[in-house]
């Protein structure tokens, strides 16, 4: 598959807009977008990159073929030295999906208009500092909202407060559980990220 992929990428001049996706946990997010970019006309996963060497995705995205960079947390926030791995790979575009570090403001201000979150709220309700994973999913239910959702959204430099790409909605029943949520959640995130990152690419 590797090989027929670089083939691929070769006959198309290698002229490919190349994604780098940050994740820091399990990657179900990272791992749909490796698959769905595999055969991609226009756009290729040139670079998952983690700040946990322990991350599910670090081990799971290697026997797919993509080039996996793994940091400390230390080097996560320095603009300098992630400036210098997206210029290695010649990266155009980041993903950010399941990431959990701010982003250094370098990067924010290289990849202006080119970097993307997924964020497992309706934005601007859920979102900042802490909110991220089981706590979204957590607040949503105390606060006995009846839908939540999922954003996808520019990176600025102010914390889930770029501009707006996407947004899906999902119904919440009245005696649902964390786990149904998240499960929403889930099912939204793996519907629909894909082809938002692909058309907001080739806009
Ligand atoms: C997803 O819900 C994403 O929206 C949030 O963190 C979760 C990561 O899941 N930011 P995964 O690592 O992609 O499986």
């Amino acid at each position: 598959m590797h090989l027929r992929t670089e083939g691929y990428s070769y006959l198309c001049g290698m002229n490919r807009i190349r994604i780098a996706i940050f994740a820091s946990g399990t990657g179900s997010n990272a791992l749909n977008l490796i698959r769905y970019f595999e055969d991609h006309p226009q756009i290729e996963v040139a670079l998952v990159y983690s700040n946990k060497v322990d991350a599910g995705i670090v081990a799971s995205a290697r026997p797919l073929g993509v080039p996996v960079e793994v940091s400390d947390n230390a080097q996560a926030a320095d603009g300098g030295f992630l400036l210098a791995l997206c210029a290695q790979y010649r990266i155009d575009w980041i993903v950010l999906a399941g990431y959990l570090r701010l982003i250094p403001t370098a990067l924010i201000e290289k990849f202006d208009g080119r970097m993307l979150n997924l964020h497992p709220s309706l934005l601007p309700k859920y979102g900042g500092k802490g909110m991220y994973g089981h706590h979204v999913h957590e607040a949503v239910l105390s606060a006995g909202e009846r839908h939540t959702g999922i954003t996808i959204h520019f990176v600025n430099a102010h914390f889930d407060k770029g501009e707006i790409v996407a947004q899906f909605h999902t119904p919440i029943a009245p005696d649902a559980t964390l786990k149904d949520v998240e499960a929403s959640i889930r099912y939204l995130e793996q519907s629909y990220l894909p082809t938002v990152v692909e058309h907001t690419l080739l806009r």
